[in-house]
């Protein structure tokens, strides 16, 4: 069985930042495998921007080797055919120099999509969209595309939005949220609102907590810089794990229409109870890594790679949210992630109820409750555990075995990476899958309080040992409440 692809118009993607890790790691092998696929027409270009003084032949030469890097089985006149559709052009935001060429360059393609794709630091988005503005390029076919972090706290947030919305319009912004992208995700839609079977069990009274977990063998290696001034909670939290809770938790929207979807996740977003100092201590965890052992080889510490002994910024967190509505009251929601964990794995658990009366004998077997696993990555997939006899003659052995679907083996392709679709989405001009303004002010809105407190306590993250599930404390966070964290993941 194949993907059924939709063809796209011809665009011009233009990548601010196209020298960068993400431009190199990810955005551009996503565009090859749309392009290999037919879906991208040979007039569309694709053009990085950047301060580093290179020309086309330069950048193309990096775009190849990143492709021959990340890609597996690349057929040389496919890459070339891509490649020809590749530019660069040396802009500094904050200079004059060299934006009036660019502008005579887009003009060459006036009937495309515009694509301007924020891949950089958001100081400089203010500045780039200025120039875009002044020079007319943001028009009704253009969209510009804003990378994460949108801020580090409401202020800066509201900042950003209201800087960008002086130049594009809200339906021409695009804030890119990759989990979203990711194919469990939507199969989250299609789960819950395409069967008849869950939707009536889906609330308090039927499940018993939910719990999403996003784990990475990773240290922050390089980017330390960066994710010093972030920690987990603003890199990981306030975005994917918060959208993914939006997706499980929201009500049916009455259609697949962008404002129907965001509406509901809206809703999830403002009924999070408050975390603040008054209960930060009881229900969220801090953890940062010390040396150990990931993949099989010793890895230094956060410290060690930051080259300090002074941050207080957390790798890792573990929290209870809870949503309070009808639908959720005083279902549990564990949330946690971290780097440098034992397995590379994200993924979402709905523990049902346990059953209300047991017609077996104890000596049948342990009577656990049902569980969804929602398997992110890797191996995308859904498992429903259910209890079954074991077969065989004489006695009755109780089993709690998985129904268990993987996708790349029921379906047989390999699953798309996440801004495969969202890019494509973004030139189609459908912003279901990214976040409306709100959405991110009502999310800054409840995890900037949890931050305060915790720089309000004056504690430090609890060391954990690389390579292990955080620390004891998450354990303990969970256990407190008769629960624990699902061994599908650990
Ligand atoms: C990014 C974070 O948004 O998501 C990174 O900034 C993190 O710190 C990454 O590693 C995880 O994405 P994925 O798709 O590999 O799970």
């Amino acid at each position: 069985m194949s993907a059924q692809l939709l063809p796209i118009e011809p665009f011009d993607l233009v990548i601010f930042g196209g020298t960068g890790d993400l431009a190199v790691r990810k955005l551009l092998p996503a565009m090859y495998h749309r392009f290999v696929d037919g879906q991208i027409q040979p007039s569309s270009r694709i053009i990085g921007v950047a301060r580093e003084g290179l020309d086309d032949a330069g950048y193309r030469e990096q775009v190849r080797a990143a492709i021959e890097k990340g890609v597996a089985h690349v057929a040389k006149a496919q890459l070339e055919a891509f490649i020809a559709m590749i530019g660069y052009r040396s802009l500094d935001a904050r200079k004059a120099d060299g934006w009036d060429e660019f502008s005579a360059l887009m003009a060459a393609q006036p009937t495309h999509i515009r694509v301007f794709y924020l891949s950089t630091s958001p100081d400089i988005f203010t500045d780039i969209c200025q120039r875009l503005g002044s020079l007319g390029l943001n028009g009704e076919r253009s969209r510009v595309v804003l990378e994460k972090p949108i801020g580090r706290d409401l202020q800066s947030a509201n900042a950003i939005n209201d800087a960008v919305a002086g130049y594009f319009t809200e339906s021409q912004t695009y804030r890119i949220d990759h989990y979203l992208g990711k194919e469990t995700v939507q199969n989250l839609l299609a789960l819950r609102f395409g069967n008849a079977l869950f939707e009536p069990l889906w609330n308090a009274q039927h499940i018993d907590h939910v719990q999403i977990t996003v784990a990475e063998t990773v240290g922050v290696g390089h980017r330390a810089g960066y994710y010093d001034r972030a920690g987990a909670l603003r890199d990981m939290v306030q975005n994917h794990i918060l959208q993914l809770l939006c997706m499980l938790a929201m009500e049916p929207p009455s259609s697949l229409a962008p404002d129907a979807v965001r509406d509901e996740k809206l809703k999830v977003l403002r009924s999070l109870r408050p975390i603040d100092a008054s209960n930060a201590g009881q229900l969220t965890v801090r953890g940062q890594y010390r040396a150990g052992a990931a993949e099989g080889q010793s890895v230094p510490g956060y410290l060690d790679e930051l080259g300090s002994d002074q941050s207080k910024t957390e790798t890792f967190v573990a929290l209870k949210a809870e949503i309070g509505n009808w639908r959720w009251a005083g279902v549990p929601f564990y949330l946690r992630t971290g780097k440098r964990l034992p397995n590379r794995v994200s993924e979402i658990v709905v523990t049902f109820r346990a059953l209300p009366h047991s017609i077996f004998d104890p000596a049948n077997g342990p009577l656990l409750p049902n569980r969804l696993t929602l398997r992110l990555q890797p191996d995308e997939g859904v498992k429903l555990w259910l209890t079954i006899k074991h077969p065989g003659p004489g006695g009755l052995r109780l089993r709690h075995v998985p129904l268990d679907m993987s996708f790349a083996a029921a379906f047989g392709i390999q699953q798309p990476d996440a801004y495969e679709r969202l890019i494509l989405d973004v030139v189609r001009g459908n912003p279901t899958l990214f976040m409306r303004r709100d959405e991110v002010e009502a999310a800054w809105n409840w995890a900037g309080p949890i931050l305060q407190a915790w720089e309000g306590s004056g504690d430090t993250p609890k060391p954990y040992t690389a390579g292990t599930w955080g620390p004891s404390a998450a354990v303990a966070l969970i256990e407190r409440d008769g629960r624990t964290w699902a061994e599908d993941a650990a």
